[in-house]
């Protein structure tokens, strides 16, 4: 098998690579594990592919993503932004005209969104192992014959995820925006479902492996940027925890936005605790 890999230089060579290259064991098998592994990738497709169906089809809705009696407004829709949001949804204005109905109408911070979650350490070797096979788990070979890693177009592009960092940060305070404009109207279990969603996407935003770098990166002396490297031992903590922020925030995003549109939609009422 001939492949690609990538030099000291970072320039793409023609040597062979993967369990096939020269001086790796011949081994027939295509794992000799007989673990189940595969059941982290196959939970990990099921999970991802339900919470992206999900989030298509509460974006495209159009509906039942405010409710004006308490304020709350869902992070699917935020900010609202197009004249078809409801005027008192809409904290930021609504320069745009009316989407058509496949168009979110929180379009331009959903794009950012996802290229933040997309580019993410740990998204990419969910998807890249779960959706992609490359490689499905550890000493597993990977059904593909040719890997250029992340070094040419498209998976180049892997490389802006700092770029969308700072994309994710202006959204987060977007976030924290709506939460406290909610608090002015009361407090409601909607309210503490909002702040406990508000606090998962900062941890998870702070854990970035590209603001543990803006902390800490480009330094040679801790001891003379105490401040600096304070804050870089903070991020590194909550680093070691990015796979289950990373996880657990498409939990609280999914909850959040369910429980605002049951509440929308008049399944209920939101439990209020000061009116
Ligand atoms: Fe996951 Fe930056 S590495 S959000």
């Amino acid at each position: 098998m001939s492949s690609s890999t990538t030099t000291k230089g970072g320039r793409a060579s023609s040597l062979s690579t993967g369990v096939e290259s020269p001086g790796r064991a011949a081994v027939g098998a295509r794992t000799l594990r007989t673990d189940r592994w595969w059941l982290q990738p196959a939970a990990t497709f099921a999970f991802l592919s339900a919470w992206v169906i999900y989030a298509t089809v509460r974006v495209c809705v159009h509906n039942s993503y405010w409710v004006a009696k308490d304020h709350y407004l869902t992070p699917f829709y935020s900010p609202c932004l197009t004249k078809s949001c409801t005027p008192d949804s809409a904290l930021f204005g609504r320069p745009f005209p009316n989407f058509p109905i496949i168009i979110p109408f929180a379009i331009l911070t959903l794009i950012f969104l996802l290229g933040f979650r997309m580019t993410c350490y740990y998204y990419r070797k969910a998807y890249y192992r779960s959706f992609w096979g490359s490689p499905p788990a550890c000493a597993v070979a990977e059904p593909h014959k040719k890997y250029t890693g992340e070094t040419r177009f498209p998976l180049l592009v892997q490389n802006s995820h700092r770029y969308f960092f700072y994309a994710a940060g202006l959204i987060s305070v977007i976030n924290t925006i709506d939460l406290v404009e909610s608090y002015r109207y009361g407090l409601g279990l909607g309210n503490i479902i909002m702040l406990v969603n508000v606090l998962g996407l900062w941890a998870y935003t702070a854990s970035c492996h590209s603001c543990r770098s803006l902390m800490g990166g480009r330094l040679n002396h801790f001891s003379k940027h105490p401040i600096r490297y304070r804050l870089w031992t903070q991020v590194t903590k909550l680093n070691g925890k990015h796979m289950e922020l990373a996880l657990g925030t498409l939990v609280t995003l999914a909850v959040t936005d369910g429980y605002i549109a049951l509440v929308a939609a008049g399944a209920f009422a939101d439990p209020r605790i000061i009116s």
